[in-house]
């Protein structure tokens, strides 16, 4: 047998900084201890995101040569449309300029002050888009996805039960849909197989409820389903993805990640009546429908990557590397959600950190200490992130406090990984001395993540 090794070469490449300790701990003052802050000339590897910090490919820079810039009716809309509609089977396409946006679009024909929208743990700003509209989202994940030791190969799924409870404990008019998120970010990129996809269709049908995808990572939750659902082994990729959508009345897509692209997003519909509403919404907020905030040879370049996604080859690739970080950190005994999850790994800081408290940001605290240590930019995925709670104003502790390392896609090595593990374990060794965390000097009213001022505690 042979080892397995990445199937593409590398073309172009662009240069990184290390640093001192010294300078970072003057650099993490200066952004108020706040990762956004930072200068991306200030971090080493970068892993605060998968989203759009991804490598093209060659033939998706060819594709942006040949980009139309018509404003209406141009040819990159129509191979972006043919794209979607191949892949997804939904044939009325909406551009945006990146997910929230398409979001805000479909949520401004769907969602209405007083609704509950059910779903699988929703995205922040998902979330943001209900709650700003006065209504509420339900997470009715699986209870094993908040076991970070439960082995579960489909965290992502919902709990049918949980599901119906919020059918039967409120009118079909307060449902505008249920959403799933594919893969599911809030619980470690974790995949939904497709036989809870079709149990959730199946219900919600039983109730007159549609159901939409947050289809950001399809593709690789595609791949989990081929690898571990049974029968689903001899199925390709594109196979599988048209199967998944075809249990749904629509998606909204944030193409910086599995569209392999640097900005850009979509609204992909079944329904003619909907996509007629929504295009309204898409032409004030967005830009005519045939580019919605997308330059051509950006919708040229999308068409090219969704394609590129949806191959086995990449997929395998790109989840393996994810996997191969995961596996070098559990080897030293550092707690993180399991199975590793398809666009990152997810560290458990309320174990790493147990002499953190809840109130001084456990999640926040570990993710500057990785970058004091290395330089190495990760993203808390924890209570800064949860918010407050809209009505009493208090903080939202959410069941797991996590420290996400994304990895962006075709873009770092495993050398990286290496340095990364290495990095993380050096913090594992010295977390008895880590006793502070930090305190809120400043937040503002909504997606305080963002911009929250912090000092230490
Ligand atoms: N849905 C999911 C599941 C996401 O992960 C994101 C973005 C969005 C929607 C919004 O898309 O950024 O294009 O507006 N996630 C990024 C992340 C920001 O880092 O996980 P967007």
């Amino acid at each position: 047998k042979l080892p397995y090794a990445e199937p593409f070469r590398i073309k172009m490449v662009e240069e990184i900084y290390q640093s001192t300790q010294e300078q970072r701990e003057e650099w993490l003052k200066n952004a108020n201890y706040n990762l956004f802050n930072l200068r991306s000339s200030h971090v080493f590897i970068d892993l605060l995101t998968d989203s759009g910090t991804g490598a093209m490919s060659d033939k998706q820079w060819g594709a942006l040569m040949i980009g139309d810039e018509s404003y209406a009716g141009s040819r990159s809309f129509d191979a972006l449309q043919q794209t979607v509609e191949n892949i997804t089977g939904f044939p009325y396409l909406l551009p945006t300029h990146q997910g929230r946006a398409a979001e805000n679009v479909l949520f401004s024909v769907l969602v209405k002050e007083g609704d509950v929208v059910p779903g699988n743990s929703h995205f922040d700003t998902t979330k943001g888009h209900i709650e700003f509209r006065k209504a509420h989202a339900i997470d009715c994940t699986i209870d094993e996805a908040f076991d970070i030791n439960d082995l579960h190969p489909f965290k992502g799924n919902l709990d049918l039960e949980k599901l119906e409870a919020v059918y039967r404990s409120h009118p079909k008019e307060q449902i505008p849909f249920c959403l799933i998120t594919i893969t599911c970010n809030s619980s470690g990129g974790q995949p939904v197989s497709l036989e809870n996809i079709k149990a959730v269709k199946e219900l919600s049908d039983q109730y007159g409820i549609p159901v939409l995808f947050d289809s950001a990572r399809f593709a690789e939750n595609a791949y989990f389903i081929k690898k571990r659902e049974k029968g689903q082994q001899h199925k390709t990729i594109k196979e599988i993805c048209k199967e998944l959508f075809s249990y749904g009345d629509g998606m909204t897509m944030s193409s910086k990640k599995d569209g392999l692209v640097n900005i850009g997003g979509f609204i992909a519909l079944k329904n003619r009546e909907i996509f007629e509403q929504a295009s309204n919404f898409t032409i004030i907020y967005e830009g005519f429908i045939t580019y919605g905030g997308m330059a051509g040879r950006d919708m040229s370049a999308l068409a090219a990557g969704l394609d590129e996604a949806t191959e086995f080859p990449y997929l395998e690739s790109r989840i393996s590397q994810v996997e191969y970080l995961g596996n070098k950190l559990m080897e030293a005994g550092i707690p993180v959600q399991k199975p590793i999850g398809g666009h990152a790994v997810f560290i458990d800081a309320l174990n790493f950190l147990p002499n953190i408290k809840r109130e001084e940001f456990p999640a926040q605290t570990l993710a500057i200490e990785l970058y004091k240590e290395a330089g190495i930019r990760g993203v808390e995925i924890g209570t800064l992130l949860a918010d407050r709670d809209p009505e009493t104003r208090e903080n939202r502790y959410p069941k797991l406090e996590l420290l996400r390392l994304a990895i962006p896609r075709r873009t770092y090595t495993n050398n990286h990984m290496d340095y990364v593990a290495a990095a993380v374990k050096n913090v594992f060794e010295r977390r008895n001395d880590i006793t502070k965390g930090y305190k809120i000097k400043r937040e503002p009213a909504i997606l305080r993540h963002f911009t929250v001022q912090l000092d230490r505690a």
